[in-house]
């Protein structure tokens, strides 16, 4: 599998059958895009909540591609009822889809969409480990740290943990460290930071921490598992 990133939240997977998922894809008005979201090819958009720095371009990406659109229930209601293909999960719940089995994280978040300037609430906003190709992912989504990562840990050994630390509106870079300590990844790999002034963060500096760990990936950049 190849996994890359493409700044903010915006993670993609290409699996070695050409399934291709993009998980949270902000890319208008993300100063650290590496993508047009025209030209995204997908057949899967996982969102982890609603808030609009993570839902992004999901309309146009999932109209251009007839992608079916993995999210909480309530999210993933909207775009049915927008005359989207999706599939909704629920907090704790996961799904075998024909790339692989998907469950959906806790996350401590708040989740809301905001359309015509109006706020909609969003259910739970939540993560995903992503199992397929024997290899596991896990995108925590916006979340504070919580000691019960540790679950996530036991269900096998992670090979790449996608970690905010951007702090202000989720866990910063000690709580990043601490949530290593717990998952155990193979590699963790920081988002969430610098897209704002307010999450402006130095990621070699966690890596000063935990050289052998923590993987600072550039916008672009690929990882192949
Ligand atoms: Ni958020
Ligand atoms: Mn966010």
């Amino acid at each position: 599998m190849k996994i890359t990133f493409h700044g903010h939240s915006c993670v993609s997977i290409e699996l070695s059958d050409k399934t291709r998922l993009i998980i949270d894809p902000f890319i208008t008005g993300n100063p650290l895009t590496d993508l047009n979201a025209d030209e995204v090819e997908v057949d899967y958009i996982l969102l982890t909540h609603g808030h609009n720095d993570h839902v992004g371009d999901t309309e146009t990406i999932a109209q251009n591609n007839d992608a079916i659109i993995i999210a909480n229930v309530e999210l993933a209601d909207y775009f049915s009822d927008q005359g989207f293909e999706t599939h909704g999960l629920n907090i704790g719940g996961g799904f075998n889809f024909p790339f692989g089995y998907v469950k959906n994280t806790i996350a401590y978040h708040s989740s809301s969409y905001v359309v015509d300037g109006e706020r909609i609430p969003m259910g739970v906003a939540g993560g995903f480990l992503i199992k397929a190709e024997g290899k596991i992912v896990y995108h925590a989504g916006d979340t504070a740290l919580f000691s019960d990562m540790r679950m996530y840990a036991e269900e096998g050994r992670i090979d790449v943990a996608f970690l905010p630390i951007g702090d202000n509106f989720t866990m910063g870079p000690r709580d990043a460290l601490k949530a290593c300590h717990y998952l155990q990844p193979r590699k963790m790999v920081p988002m969430h930071y610098n897209t704002f002034d307010l999450i402006k963060q130095d990621p070699h500096k966690l890596k000063e921490h935990l050289p052998k760990v923590v993987y600072v990936m550039d916008p672009g950049q690929s990882l192949d598992l």
